[in-house]
């Protein structure tokens, strides 16, 4: 996602930022304590302040709802802005010039932004084709037939291409390529080009940012197939893109929540009647990109399915999508339309109201769950509860850690009548205990050593210009994250905990690492480079021992060679050094 913003910028850019001025320009901050910023969380609905901002960390923290971040992710959170656009908002603000390599390829871009301007105007003009075109009459009736009012047409800029092979090339013979690039026409084997939307009523499609980037059309009447979509094109990739979300949001200050559907016309007449917050995939399934989109306007997903069996089926895709991205602080849930109803049809019938009362009943994810596997297993059995309980914690296991993923695991264990703590361990068969004795053995537990060493460096990062030497080589667990950390940090010694984790953006750690940034560590501030060096020499002795101890187990097997016993007695030394100064 980084890659064509140079790091050096980057950090350059967190460099100049200061959150707490950036933070404070959109939710009014107070001090608290040393260089701890206050605030009621703006992420979530709350009484007292939990958002926390630190000035040195140049991070944010919620302890109520856990989000938290850099001056880039507050940008992206809270003005809702992709990568790109919140280090361009920061750069504007300090007056860096975003580096000319990190924009696309220049030429790419400017033909994209003809393409944009381009489908502009088709759209204009199919819009005007539905009162000048002779068969307007027959495309205003189905319209008409179908509910759709003038207004919500208008809203929605929904067109007509006219029947004929070459409407557009006539109405741009200017603009050939540019067309066909945007997928609006289609090559034909002697080199020439027809019109791909023929005889259809069309609905443009604006990415997040109001630029159109494609079209579905419809048949009217009858006629194969139904629906189609501009194929996917330099600026329109389908399994990204979600139709009505521009409008969802030019609709709303602050989104509660999101209604996933299935159609065009389903989008349209919820708009119509008021149920201004309805998105629709584009004839795909919804995927991780749709659902992450999503998350990042709103804290909850309403998704509405038939309530058929394919329905159901497609529902219980969305939640295997879903798990990986329910993270504190969101909700799913799934709403089951009436046997032959779609939205359109039903919140005609029913209005605005009704239709509400059936989003507000909609399933909470954990009841679909739970419910779901229950039609799959028999749990009165204990073979049948052996097979839940797999199926769940193997589903369950996706889920990020946290408050959500205890409590579904607390409710699994309550439905199956196990101790929550089988379930919780599911104890991978750990490395076999031959594997590592002189770690274990050691007076270091390394675990909770390695966990505090990046917990105080990640907080502190100048701690490593307390560390002469560099960090030895240990093979445990986790243990390389420290190390990098610890040679990025000597090698850039202005990061601070904010610009850090700038660097794990997108990477599995991230999480991890942005956890260990906010723990209270306990340790108080005079005694940190103390802690932390200590901490170091650890990671020394236990390498120290590991090696000594492989030597003395060679020595009694096959003997040492001169060099090796030269080195046992080094190293002996050292470590009677080490202890006699302890
Ligand atoms: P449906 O077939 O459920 O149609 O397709 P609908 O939304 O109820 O449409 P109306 O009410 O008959 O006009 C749902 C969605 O699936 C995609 C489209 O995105 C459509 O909105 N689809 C459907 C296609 O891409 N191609 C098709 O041929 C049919
Ligand atoms: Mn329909």
């Amino acid at each position: 996602m980084t890659d064509h913003i140079p790091r050096d910028f980057i950090d350059l850019l967190l460099n100049r930022v200061e959150i707490v001025d950036l933070i404070d320009s959109r939710v009014t901050l107070r001090k608290k304590t040393g260089s701890n910023f206050f605030a009621c969380c703006p992420f979530h609905n709350e009484k007292n302040p939990s958002f926390s901002v630190s000035q040195t960390k140049q991070f944010y923290y919620c302890f109520g709802c856990g989000a938290h971040g850099n001056a880039i992710d507050f940008l992206m959170q809270y003005d809702r802005l992709n990568f790109p656009e919140a280090i361009d908002t920061l750069a504007k603000q300090v007056g860096m010039e975003v580096p000319k390599q990190a924009m696309r390829n220049p030429v790419k871009s400017a033909q994209q932004q003809t393409l944009y301007e381009l489908l502009e105007q088709v759209a204009k003009f199919f819009q005007t084709q539905i009162r000048q075109h002779n068969q307007a009459n027959r495309v205003v009736n189905y319209l008409k037939q179908r509910g759709i009012s003038g207004n919500i047409a208008k809203d929605f800029e929904i067109g007509f291409a006219p029947s004929s092979w070459d409407t557009l090339l006539q109405a741009f013979p200017e603009h050939k390529q540019q067309l066909f690039d945007a997928g609006m026409l289609i090559k034909k084997d002697d080199g020439g080009f027809y019109d791909r939307f023929r005889d259809r009523i069309m609905f443009p499609i604006r990415d997040r940012r109001g630029r159109i980037i494609g079209f579905g059309g419809r048949i009217i009447d009858q006629g194969e197939p139904k629906y189609l979509n501009s194929p996917e094109t330099t600026i329109f990739q389908k399994g990204h893109e979600l139709y009505g979300l521009y409008q969802t949001l030019q609709a709303h200050k602050q989104l509660h929540r999101i209604l996933v559907v299935e159609g065009y016309m389903d989008v349209i007449a919820l708009f119509q009647y008021d149920i201004n917050y309805a998105v629709a995939t584009l004839g795909t399934a919804t995927s991780t990109s749709h659902v992450e989109r999503l998350f990042r306007h709103t804290s909850e997903i309403i998704f509405c399915f038939d309530g058929d069996q394919a329905g159901r089926s497609a529902a219980w895709r969305a939640l295997q999508i879903t798990l990986p991205l329910m993270h504190d602080g969101v909700q799913v849930r799934f709403m089951f339309l009436p046997d032959g109803e779609d939205p359109d049809s039903l919140v005609r019938k029913e209005e605005k109201n009704a239709f509400e009362k059936q989003i507000q009943d909609a399933l909470p994810i954990a009841d679909f769950f739970f419910q779901t596997l229950a039609t799959q297993t028999d749990i009165s059995s204990t073979d049948g509860r052996a097979r839940y309980v797999k199926l769940a914690s193997d589903l369950l296991k996706n889920l990020p850690a946290g408050i959500f993923q205890q409590m579904m695991l607390e409710e699994l264990a309550r439905k199956v009548r196990v101790d929550v703590k089988q379930l919780q361990s599911p104890t991978p068969p750990s490395q076999p205990k031959t594997q590592a004795p002189s770690v274990s053995r050691s007076r270091v537990r390394p675990p909770s050593a390695l966990r505090l060493a990046i917990t105080l460096l990640i907080q502190q990062p100048s701690l490593a210009q307390h560390i002469d030497e560099p960090l030895p080589d240990l093979e445990i667990n986790g243990y390389a994250l420290l190390k990098k950390i610890f040679e990025l940090v000597k090698e850039r010694p202005e990061l601070t905990t904010g610009a850090l984790l700038e660097y794990w953006r997108g990477e599995p750690e991230e999480a991890h690492l942005a956890k260990l940034a906010h723990t209270e560590h306990m340790i108080p501030e005079k005694g940190l480079i103390q802690e932390f060096q200590g901490l170091i020499k650890t990671f020394h002795k236990s390498v120290h021992e590991k090696t000594i101890e492989t030597l003395l187990s060679k020595a009694a097997i096959t003997g040492l060679s001169n060099e090796e016993r030269l080195r046992l007695s080094e190293l002996i030394n050292t470590k009677n050094q080490i202890s006699s100064l302890e």
